[in-house]
């Protein structure tokens, strides 16, 4: 199993939309994977799941003594091989953020999300792909060193570019010497080549010393997210976003 967080602590890149495309690459390949929405607006969740949610992440965060709880928070979503662990939305009762103030960082609690996903592990899943919030919270922290891989979704903007530095620092600094969790692809998205500032700033990111992905701007995301399906049971994606997906997904294969 490979535990994949797609991060970025600035809102509206694209962590939600492309972590839910990615999944659906992987399952297209036959893997089997597990959604894990960590972020209490609930985007994924929205996107996966209709009705009302009963059990939700915190559920277990709470109780992670209570093993048969983990069987009650994954659901199934109407995709062969796709499941998540949802969270509810603070209006309905959501409570990720109250575990993120008050029992993430704590000593007696140290455990959970590493035994969170030993448990996930049991369940014979190939892939766990987390959506994170846009924070640096104590529970973001537990969840990035819980993961195997962190990959950075980042906005071809001026300041996702002169902040990759300062984002690099800000992971290693968390890892504090740890091999894991890995960090060594990119993923920058929404490239529109109509604007000269990104014509300028791709050039930029030529010349970064990791691998690269580039997804463009492409309005079957905001149709996928209308009417919440996937990208890849619809038709009219663009042959350059499909290409990139596509060897995403080859290389969290290989490199499983
Ligand atoms: N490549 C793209 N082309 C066009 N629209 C995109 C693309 N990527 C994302 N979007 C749109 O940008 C908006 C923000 O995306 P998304 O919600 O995935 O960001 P996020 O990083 O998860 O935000 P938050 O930090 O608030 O959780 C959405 O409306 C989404 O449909
Ligand atoms: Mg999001």
């Amino acid at each position: 199993m490979k535990t994949i967080c797609f991060y970025n602590h600035k809102g509206g890149v694209g962590k939600t939309t492309l972590t839910a495309a990615i999944a659906g690459e992987l399952i297209s390949e036959g893997q089997k994977v597990l959604l894990l929405d960590t972020d209490s607006q609930a985007n994924l969740t929205s996107l996966f799941c209709e009705g009302d949610i009963q059990y939700e992440l915190a559920d277990y965060l709470f109780n992670s003594k209570d093993t048969a709880l983990l069987s009650k928070i994954i659901r199934e979503t109407k995709y062969d091989n796709l499941y998540i662990i949802p969270n509810k939305k603070l209006s309905a009762g959501g409570r990720i953020d109250e575990w993120a103030r008050s029992g993430a960082g704590s000593k007696e609690n140290r455990n959970v999300i590493p035994n969170l996903m030993k448990m996930i592990e049991s369940c014979k899943i190939d892939f766990v792909l987390i959506d994170m919030p846009p924070s640096y919270s104590e529970l973001d922290k537990e969840i990035l060193l819980a993961s195997d891989e962190v990959i950075p979704i980042l906005k071809i903007d001026t300041f996702s570019v002169e902040g990759i530095k300062d984002f690099y620092l800000l992971l290693e600094k968390l890892k504090d010497g740890d091999s894991k969790p890995e960090f060594k692809k990119y993923i920058f998205n929404c490239k529109d080549l109509r604007t000269s500032m990104q014509r300028t700033l791709l050039e930029q990111i030529e010349n970064i010393n990791f691998k690269k992905y580039i997804v463009p701007t492409d309005t079957i995301f905001e149709k996928s997210k209308a009417s919440r399906q996937l990208i890849q049971a619809m038709n009219g994606t663009k042959t350059e976003t499909q290409k990139v997906l596509s060897e995403i997904a080859a290389d969290l294969m290989e490199g499983k």
